[in-house]
C-alpha cells in the first residue's frame, strides 16, 4: 500500500473485475485503488497528477478524504467546486493535511460527477499507535480490510436510476448474474487467531447486508469513532461511505466460508435484484476451492447491527448534551424529475468554488449561492439538523464533511425520544424512509465551507447536497494559509476581492 508521503497518478485503463471488460479511472494504475496507509498526527502529502484522457468519464478530477477534518486545510477536502477546481488534464495538485486527533477506517474517492463509480476509490486507514482497541480485544492481526463496490458495465453517466448494478465488488472481483467462474477474493485466517477486520461501503447506490457464513461479528468502530464493542451481530447493513471495524474470531471448523454482501432489494422499484457480492473466508490448511454452502441461500440473521445500540468508546455525550442546540435547522428533501431538491433547491455547482468565493471576500449565504444551496453557521454553536426520510421510498445516506455528529435519532429506532447521552458519532447516517426524522448535532469548531450530501453518487449529481459554510469569517486563516488562488483554480481568473 502507499504511505503518507505519496505521489498518486489518476489514469484511464481496462480492468474485467467481473469477467467483462471495461475503461475505467485508476488510482496509480490499480484496481481496486490502493490502501493509503498512515497513523495519527502524520502529515499526509499526496500528489494527484491527472493523466485522464477519456472524456466520457471526466478528464479532469479531484479527490476528496472522507472523514478527515481537515481542520485548518478545509482547502485540502476535495469536493469540486466546494473547496478547488477540478484539476485539469496534465496537472497536479497537492493535498496537504495533517490527521491530528483521529484513527480509524477512511477511504478516498473522486468527488467529481461520477467519477467514483468508475474506479477512483480507495481504502485510507490511519492507525492509532496507542489503539485502545489492541488492549482491549487483543487482537492478533490488524491488517484486513474489506471494500465492497457496486459495479457497472458502463461508465457512471450512462446509468440510470434505480441503478441496478451488474456485480458486486468485494476487494475488487465479483461475478456478474450467471457468472460461476470468475475469481473471487480469499481472505485467509488462521484458526484459534482473533481478528480486526475493516469494512469499507465504496457504494455508489445501494446499500449492503455484509454477512460471514457461520460467524459472528463484533463491532468496535464506526466512522473513525471508536464504539462500545457491541458483540455477536449476525449481519451489518453499511450504507454508502460508512465504516466499521468489527472483531472476528476465527473459532469455526478448518473450512470456507462465504463472505456476502447482498445489495439493496429492487423489487419495489421494478427491477430485479444484481446478484449478491462473494468472497471467501478460507482457514489456513483449508483446500484452495468454494465454500460447499448455496451462494442463493441468504443466510437468516437473528441480531443485526443496529445503529442505536452502537455507543462511543470516550466522550460519548452529544454537543449541548441534554440542553437546547443554538441553531435548529430542519431540511426536506424532495424529488421532482431528474432533480433532487433540499429545502426546495436542487444544488448546482457555481462556477467560482464556495471556499474562493469566501477567500474572496463573500461572507454570507446570499453573496456565496443566491439559490439558496448555501447555509452559513456561526462558529461555536450546536448545531441540530433534522432529516425526514422517505423521498422516492429510498434510504437517503446523508454525508457531512469536516465533521463526526452524533446521531440523537436514528432511522427505525420506533422511538420520538432523542439520545443526548451517548449517541453513535459518524460521518454518514440513514436518514430511513417515511416516518423517519434522523436527528443529528455538531458543534461548529471547524472553520470552511462543507459538503452536505446524499451520498448515493447519482443522487449527490441530481443536486441532492447543500454546503454548510461553517464560520465564514474565520475560513481565510492567517496563521494557516491555504495555496494561492492559480493553484486551488488555474482555470479561472481571480476574483476581485471586496472589503
Ligand atoms: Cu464521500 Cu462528499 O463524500
Amino acid at each position: 500500500h502507499l504511505g503518507p508521503i505519496t505521489e498518486l497518478p489518476i489514469t484511464n485503463g481496462w480492468v474485467s473485475p467481473d469477467g467483462f471488460e471495461r475503461m475505467a479511472v485508476l488510482p496509480n494504475n490499480q484496481f481496486p485503488g490502493p490502501i493509503i496507509a498512515g497513523y495519527k498526527g502524520d502529515n499526509f502529502q499526496i500528489n494527484v497528477h491527472d493523466q485522464l484522457t477519456n472524456g466520457t468519464m471526466n478528464k479532469t478530477t479531484t479527490i476528496h478524504w472522507h472523514g478527515i477534518f481537515q481542520h485548518t486545510t478545509n482547502w485540502a477536502d476535495g469536493p469540486a467546486f466546494v473547496t478547488q477546481c477540478p484539476i485539469a488534464p496534465g496537472n497536479s495538485f497537492l493535498y496537504d493535511f495533517t490527521v491530528p486527533d483521529q484513527a480509524g477506517t477512511f477511504w478516498y474517492h473522486s468527488h467529481e460527477s461520477l467519477q467514483y463509480c468508475d474506479g477512483l476509490r480507495g481504502p485510507f486507514i490511519v492507525y492509532d499507535p496507542d489503539d485502545p482497541h489492541k488492549s482491549l480485544y487483543d487482537v492478533d492481526d490488524d491488517s484486513t480490510v474489506i471494500t465492497l463496490a457496486d459495479w457497472y458495465h458502463v461508465p457512471g453517466i450512462q446509468v440510470t436510476i434505480p441503478a441496478v448494478s451488474d456485480s458486486v465488488l468485494i476487494n475488487g472481483l465479483g461475478r456478474a448474474a450467471n457468472d460461476n467462474s470468475s475469481p473471487l477474493s480469499v481472505i485467509t485466517v488462521k484458526q484459534g487467531l482473533r481478528y480486526r477486520f475493516r469494512l469499507i461501503s465504496m457504494s455508489c447506490d445501494p446499500f449492503f447486508n455484509f454477512t460471514i457464513d457461520s460467524h459472528t461479528m463484533t463491532v468496535i468502530e464506526a466512522d473513525g469513532v471508536n464504539t462500545q464493542a457491541l458483540p455477536d451481530l449476525d449481519s451489518i447493513q453499511i450504507f454508502s461511505s460508512q465504516r466499521y471495524s468489527f472483531v472476528l474470531e476465527a473459532d469455526q471448523p478448518i473450512d470456507n466460508y462465504w463472505i456476502r454482501a447482498a445489495p439493496e432489494p429492487l423489487a419495489g422499484f421494478g427491477q430485479s435484484d444484481p446478484p449478491t457480492g462473494l468472497a471467501i473466508l478460507r482457514y489456513e490448511g483449508a483446500p484452495a476451492i468454494e465454500p460447499n454452502a448455496s451462494i442463493d441461500d441468504t443466510p437468516s440473521s437473528t441480531n443485526p447491527l443496529a445503529e442505536v445500540n452502537l455507543h462511543p468508546l470516550t466522550n460519548p455525550e452529544a454537543p449541548g448534551g441534554v440542553g437546547p442546540a443554538d441553531v435548529y435547522l430542519n431540511l426536506n428533501f424532495s424529488f421532482t424529475n431528474p432533480k433532487f431538491y433540499v429545502n426546495n433547491f436542487s444544488f448546482t455547482p457555481p462556477t467560482v468554488p464556495v471556499l474562493l468565493q469566501i477567500l474572496s471576500g463573500a461572507y454570507t449565504a446570499q453573496e456565496l449561492m443566491p439559490e439558496g444551496s448555501v447555509y452559513t453557521l456561526p462558529p461555536n454553536k450546536v448545531i441540530q439538523i433534522s432529516m425526514p426520510g422517505g423521498v422516492v421510498g429510498v434510504r437517503h445516506p446523508l454525508h457531512l464533511h469536516g465533521h463526526a455528529f452524533s446521531v440523537l435519532r436514528s432511522a427505525g429506532d420506533g422511538t420520538s425520544e432523542l439520545n443526548y447521552v451517548n449517541p453513535v458519532q459518524r460521518d454518514t447516517v440513514n436518514i430511513g424512509l417515511l416516518g423517519d426524522n434522523v436527528t443529528i448535532r455538531f458543534e461548529t469548531n471547524n472553520p470552511g465551507p462543507w459538503f452536505l450530501h446524499c451520498h448515493i453518487d447519482f443522487h449527490l449529481n441530481a443536486g441532492f447536497a447543500v454546503v454548510m459554510a461553517e464560520d465564514t469569517y474565520d475560513t481565510p486563516r492567517v496563521d494557516y494559509p491555504p495555496p494561492a488562488w492559480d493553484e486551488l483554480c488555474p482555470t479561472f481568473d481571480k476574483l476581485p476581492v471586496s472589503d
